[in-house]
């Protein structure tokens, strides 16, 4: 197939990328780069040895984005990661985190109608089960997210689910993430935040690197086994084959799909903490800091459903994630810079 990927020179969408070459797709990248670099398409290029086509392009541009579907006549669907992603931030620049991401997803709705696209894949998150009962499951009532970002996740998916009753054809695919951590092998390609990591698994790994003093651990006193906060990660590998898969299974299937992309395993914060120290032999200082406004005591997946009906599932461990975060760390210190 010939799948257009938004925001594929990102954390997870240049993983996927990856996937989608090796399992024999074309890929063509639409990205502006303003959380990436244009390096991260090239490593997987030559991960891959196959050639991507690249976009700079930002998905909000209606203009640019008809060009490029005029230009490319044969895309079969869609996979749309491009938006904005930090919780802390969405909450400081709500019209720039509605605007990028609830335009970029109409305009993208938008050129699937004018160009006769029928398939697409959204990059949801598990925020838009708010505060639930453990596991998730893809059944439930969905929640109230608690900041702007997880409200562009769930009137994303909203404006998804509308546009399938509209175009009765389309195959519309959304993943709830859980906590994606980890990279590629290779330590080629990895997560590559800017400035101070907001999310745990860099915040740790750059504290083992020596670039950042201490781990704040945000609450030890919450009403889990060890009172520090439990999560679903999952490696970017497994997430990235997810979506190969998910594309390929129900791309001729019409109507929506709802897929949690998680392991079904909850992790504290102090067992990923002591997992990262014990697999890659070294230390990480931390401190107990207060809790972290917004923070949800305990979640992970229900992951069945992706089991049942893709015959996907997570394989790589908390060890492989841990591993593969340091190979990463280790050989780009500054990321991609
Ligand atoms: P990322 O920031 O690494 O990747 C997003 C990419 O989109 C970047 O390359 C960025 O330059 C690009 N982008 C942003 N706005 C754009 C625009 N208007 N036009 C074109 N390109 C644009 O983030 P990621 O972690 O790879 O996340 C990918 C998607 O998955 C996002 O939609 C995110 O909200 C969602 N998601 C991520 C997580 C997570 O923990 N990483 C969890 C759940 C959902
Ligand atoms: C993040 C997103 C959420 C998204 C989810 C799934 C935030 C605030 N939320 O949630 O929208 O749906 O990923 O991908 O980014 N922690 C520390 N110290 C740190 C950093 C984190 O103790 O320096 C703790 C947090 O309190 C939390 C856990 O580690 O308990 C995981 O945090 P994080 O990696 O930010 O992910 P989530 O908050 O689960």
């Amino acid at each position: 197939m010939v799948i257009l990927v938004t925001g594929g020179a990102g954390y997870i969408g240049s993983h996927t990328c990856l996937e989608l070459l090796r399992a024999g797709h074309q890929v063509i990248v639409v990205d502006n780069l303003c959380n990436s670099s244009r390096e991260a398409v090239n490593r997987v290029e030559k991960l891959a040895g196959k050639s991507i086509i690249f976009y700079q392009a930002d998905v909000t541009d209606e203009a640019a984005l008809a060009a490029i579907f005029a230009q490319h006549t044969n895309i079969d669907g869609i996979i749309h990661f491009a938006g904005l992603k930090a919780v802390g931030e969405s909450v400081v620049k709500p019209q720039q985190y509605y605007y990028n991401n609830i335009v970029g997803t109409l305009v993208l709705s938008k050129m699937m109608a004018q160009f006769g696209i029928k398939n697409i894949v959204f990059s949801s998150s598990a925020t838009v089960y708010g505060e639930n009962e453990i596991p998730f499951v893809e059944t439930m009532s969905l929640g109230v997210p608690t900041n702007p970002y997880g409200q562009t996740k769930l009137m994303s998916e909203q404006i998804l689910k509308d546009m399938a009753v509209a175009h009765q054809e389309w195959s519309v695919v959304l993943l709830r993430y859980f906590n994606p951590v980890g990279a590629h092998e290779s330590g080629q390609i990895g997560e590559a935040p800017q400035g101070i990591p907001n999310n745990l698994m860099p915040f740790i790994s750059q504290v083992a690197a020596g670039r950042l003093e201490k781990l704040n651990i945000f609450g030890n006193d919450y009403p889990t086994p060890d009172g520090t906060c439990i999560r679903d990660y999952i490696h970017v590998c497994d997430l990235a084959e997810g979506h190969v898969r998910a594309l390929e299974k129900l791309a001729d299937k019409s109507g929506v799909h709802v897929y949690n992309l998680g392991t079904g395993q909850g992790t504290s914060v102090m067992q990923l903490l002591t997992a990262f120290e014990r697999v890659n032999q070294l230390h990480v200082p931390y401190t107990i800091a207060p809790r972290r406004a917004g923070d949800i005591a305990a979640f992970y997946a229900d992951a069945s459903k992706a089991e049942r009906e893709l015959g996907w599932r997570a394989v790589r461990d908390i060890e492989a994630m841990c591993r593969d975060t340091w190979r990463w760390q280790t050989m780009n210190s500054h990321g991609y810079d």
